[in-house]
């Protein structure tokens, strides 16, 4: 299985941005993290990280065709963007959304997610959690030892 773990704006600066809200740990932490559990599994996992939009549609555009899964922290854009929720469904990959906050109990700007209509499942105020349960959900179902 090929899984492309697409993280947006700011998740770069994880350990740097708001410590209470998203921890202590490091972007390179949270790779590691979601490579150890890939490895487990024999995932095939690449990353992606861009602060700009349009380069995450086109990461998700490339991945037609060459990618079994995608999970996404879209971040920011969660909120914002119609082009990132229609790449996802014009590639049709089996998506999850990963948030390491509850933004359902953050500002309300926060609580609605263009992504979730494109996602399977969101996972969302776990931290690093978020992303292991992600990649396993994914795992499990084109496994085939999941329904749906
Ligand atoms: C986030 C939540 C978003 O609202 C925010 O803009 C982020 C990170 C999260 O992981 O909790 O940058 O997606």
């Amino acid at each position: 299985m090929k899984l492309l773990i697409i993280n947006g704006p700011n998740i770069n600066m994880l350990g740097i941005r708001e410590k209470g809200i998203y921890g202590e740990e490091s972007y390179e932490s949270l790779l590691s993290y979601c490579r150890s559990i890939c490895e487990k599994k024999g995932i095939e996992v690449s990353f992606f990280q861009s602060n700009h939009e349009g380069d995450i549609v086109d990461r998700i555009q490339e991945a037609y065709g060459s990618t079994d899964a995608i999970v996404i922290n879209p971040a920011a854009y969660t909120h914002t963007s119609v082009a990132i929720l229609d790449a996802l469904k014009a590639v049709n990959i089996p998506c999850c959304e990963v948030h390491l906050s509850n933004i359902y109990e953050r500002e309300e700007f926060r609580h609605h997610s263009y992504i979730s209509l494109a996602a399977e499942k969101t996972f969302y105020g776990e931290g690093f959690k978020g992303y292991e349960k992600a990649i396993l959900y994914l795992f499990e179902k084109l496994s085939g030892k999941q329904e749906g």
